[in-house]
């Protein structure tokens, strides 16, 4: 899949010229515009009031639980107009019969609209969104999203608060599972593909959605990788790395953009009007609406920058959040700042503008029960169709990380092979946190994908081992690991004995990710390690296959166990998945969207960091940036992932060692597939800019392909580099390439390949 166009097409007139006047404007319907001017006409200050807030139903929560306002009150407002969007209203029933409150009592039957968080598929569920980039296929989480789309339309939703775009480098923190690693260029391009997905070709079709692009921003850059914590970056971190994804997004029309819980140097970015108005809404022409996070207005309280709430209303329409979510900040308030002259009454016609045009978009005006359909929603929900697209992206985003002597693939015949692991036969914990409307343990486990791959089920035999998480709910504060119940670890090691190969499931439970659950600690919880090593001294042939949503330090493993899968937390059809690349029927051809420590204490690392004044290359004296402990590389880098069969490259030729300003350097490189079967693999390459006016990381990736090959067969890979490629925030806070010495570096991750320079005149 050639990447490059896409990054063309949706990057190079928009990532690196910030200049409002340069900006594509964004189009805007005047039929659409026309109506809502005639509506805001007729609307009261309270019914404006309304259309900026939103209410979580009461039977489904994924944040505190509301205060101030009862059911019945809820029920009333809504009734009266007050209530412009709902979200974890789910299903066509309730979905209807929350509209028809809505439409059939207020004044102007304004229809509401209704979002859920559809992170990784509604009911159909697909790899968790750090898994799906490590197919390095942006494609493919278009199609994910599209299919995620449709089941949720089906349900009687429109909006789904996603994608998750923070590019995150602290492996400590429970969100990482939900975006896609530590690269900005990767990861706007999956911005920009899942928005695609949601919202289609067309809006007003009922089986599209809005996205909304979240947390703006820096959510990721959190402090200690502690979830809501303090964030402190630079304007050019912000620029450079932070908002390319978000940017993306924008730019692939993106409706809805969600706040961040996290400040920035003192600012809540609720209340971050820099974000909001001057680069979001001012910059990139956003003409979509703004949602708070929950209750992000009301912690404006407890951040301690706002008084009250009256306070916090204020500063906040005042930044450019524009739907107040479960912060019942925005109703009781508004109208009194209005009066008194501290919020004009422009900013709100512009919010509830930016709300009614995503309204009239969806089609919502038209028929305000287009989404209510019963039949689709018994249809078009986890439907074969949609588990096997699931499937196809799982067994995609599967990264081989080591495979010595060749022991995978296994054989489906004439091995015996022993599994083990509890995770081994979960069939709910492949299904991921953030899992919408997954219906707990319905995904196929590896017990089951491996029995349904091989000719003699009974060849597998299955030990469970010890207990993972002792705690009765995986939703307590502190979860309780299984360190002292031994009693399991004997029958593993028995199993193991008596098999050719030893196949072990381990890494984290999914709710050991997700919002809120960050660790200090990032290597295998409760017995894990000491089964691993148990059964390793027992029976040295080990498959380790990973389960996880985060990078793990797997030190002991990397070093000691000849095969490793990083399998994630991949969804509905996970256990089939894995089986396919177990058993051969799939080469894996996934690369690591994110680094991996070799120990938590290196944390954040990332491969397109700075060199600082005192590199360290290995060896020197101790004044050198480094550690008295531990190496400063990854264990396992960035774009990282083996395949079955192997690659060379070759001749990596340029077309000229010097470019002009506006012309375009060709790149190429030869790919043989130098093994014994067909494999894909994902070509990336990278650049450094030697010297700029502000420091620059030591590689960055500015485009990659991934190419399949068969036995034996070359390509040779083209890539053109253009002036824009080149750009960054500088010293002058501008976009823009400046001139200077290159190098370039085209290879199978972020650590080999081949390397050539070029100059920027
Ligand atoms: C999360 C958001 C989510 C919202 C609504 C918040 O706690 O940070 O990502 O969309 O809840 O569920």
């Amino acid at each position: 899949m050639k990447q490059r166009l896409f990054v063309v097409i949706l990057l190079s007139l928009s990532l690196f010229s910030f200049n409002p006047d340069k900006e594509p404007k964004r189009q805007l319907n005047p039929a659409i515009e026309a109506k809502i001017t005639d509506l805001l006409a007729k609307m009261t200050l309270d019914e404006k009031m309304g259309q900026l807030n939103q209410y979580t139903s009461r039977w489904e929560m994924t944040g505190p639980a509301p205060q101030g306002t009862s059911n019945q009150q809820m029920l009333d407002m809504i009734k009266s107009g007050m209530v412009g969007s709902m979200l974890n209203v789910t299903g066509v029933d309730a979905t209807r019969k929350a509209q028809k409150l809505a439409v059939e009592n207020s004044r102007l039957k304004i229809p509401m609209i209704f979002g859920y968080d559809v992170i990784h598929g509604y009911e159909t569920m697909f790899p968790i969104p750090l898994a799906e980039a490590a197919s390095w296929e942006p494609e493919l989480a278009r199609k994910s999203a599209r299919i995620a789309a449709i089941e949720t339309s089906a349900s009687g939703i429109q909006w789904t608060f996603a994608p998750m775009v923070d590019v995150a480098r602290d492996a400590r923190w429970g969100r990482f599972m939900e975006g896609s690693g530590e690269d900005p260029y990767l990861g706007s391009l999956f911005a920009a593909a899942r928005v695609k997905g949601f919202q289609g070709d067309d809006l007003s079709a009922s089986n599209t959605i809005a996205a909304c692009v979240k947390h703006f921003a820096a959510y990721g850059f959190i402090e200690a990788g502690r979830d809501y914590n303090t964030v402190d970056i630079s304007e050019s971190t912000l620029r450079n790395v932070v908002l390319p994804p978000f940017k993306a997004a924008t730019d692939a029309g993106a409706l809805t953009f969600m706040n961040a819980f996290n400040e920035i140097g003192g600012i809540p970015s609720t209340v971050n009007s820099h974000l909001l108005r001057d680069i979001l809404k001012g910059e990139w022409n956003f003409n979509g609406f703004v949602v708070s996070d929950w209750n992000s207005i009301g912690e404006l309280l407890i951040h301690g920058v706002a008084a009250d709430k009256k306070e916090a209303a204020k500063l906040a329409i005042n930044a450019g959040s524009d739907m107040d979510m479960e912060g019942n900040c925005y109703v009781p308030n508004l109208k009194k700042l209005v009066e008194e002259g501290s919020v004009d009454v422009k900013q709100i016609d512009d919010a509830v503008r930016r709300v009614l045009r995503v309204k009239y978009l969806l089609g919502l005006f038209d028929d305000p029960y287009k989404y209510c359909d019963e039949n689709r929603e018994k249809t078009l929900i986890l439907n074969k169709e949609n588990l096997a697209a699931s499937r196809e992206a799982a067994k995609r985003s599967i990264v081989l990380l080591k495979n010595e002597g060749q022991l995978l693939p296994l054989k489906k015949d004439g091995q015996k092979i022993a599994l083990i692991g509890e995770l081994a036969a979960d069939k709910d914990v492949p299904l991921g946190s953030w899992r919408a409307k997954a219906i707990p343990g319905s995904a196929v486990s590896l017990l089951e994908g491996m029995k349904n791959a091989v000719a003699q089920p009974a060849n597998i035999t299955y030990a469970k081992g010890p207990v993972y998480v002792s705690g009765k709910s995986l939703f307590t504060v502190q979860l309780e690991f299984n360190t002292t119940d031994r009693t399991e670890i004997a029958e593993a090691v028995q199993v193991a004995k008596s098999a050719d190969v030893v196949v072990m499931a381990l890494g984290e439970n999914c709710f050991q990710t997700g919002e809120g659950r960050c660790q200090t600690d990032i290597k295998l919880k409760g017995l894990q390690q000491e089964l691993l090593e148990a059964v390793y001294a027992a029976n040295k042939n080990v498959v380790v296959v990973l389960m996880n949503g985060r990078p793990l330090d797997i030190s002991w493993m990397a070093k000691n166990v000849p095969s490793i899968v990083e399998a994630w937390h991949l969804g509905s059809e996970a256990g089939n998945a894995i089986a396919d690349v177990l058993f051969g029927d799939y080469n894996p051809a996934g690369k690591l969207p994110a680094s991996f420590p070799r120990t938590v204490g290196q944390v954040p690392i990332y491969y397109n960091h700075k060199s600082s004044g005192r590199p360290f290359d290995g060896e020197g004296n101790v004044f050198w940036s480094h550690y008295t402990d531990a190496p400063n590389d990854a264990l396992f880098p960035f774009g990282y992932g083996l395949s079955y069969t192997t690659f060379d490259y070759s001749d990596l030729k340029i077309s000229s060692s010097t470019i002009s300003r506006g012309e375009k350097l060709q790149v190429s490189v030869t790919v043989k597939n130098t093994g014994k079967v067909a494999g894909e693999d994902v070509v990336q390459l990278y650049i450094r800019d030697l010297i700029g006016s502000i420091t620059r990381p030591v590689k960055e990736l500015k485009c990659f392909e991934k190419i399949s090959l068969k036995s034996g067969e070359s390509k040779v890979v083209h890539f053109t580099l253009a002036e824009n490629d080149l750009a960054f925030w500088g010293a002058d806070n501008q976009f823009k390439a400046e001139p200077g010495d290159f190098k370039l570096w085209i290879g199978p991750n972020s650590v080999d390949g081949l390397e050539t320079s070029f100059k920027l005149k």
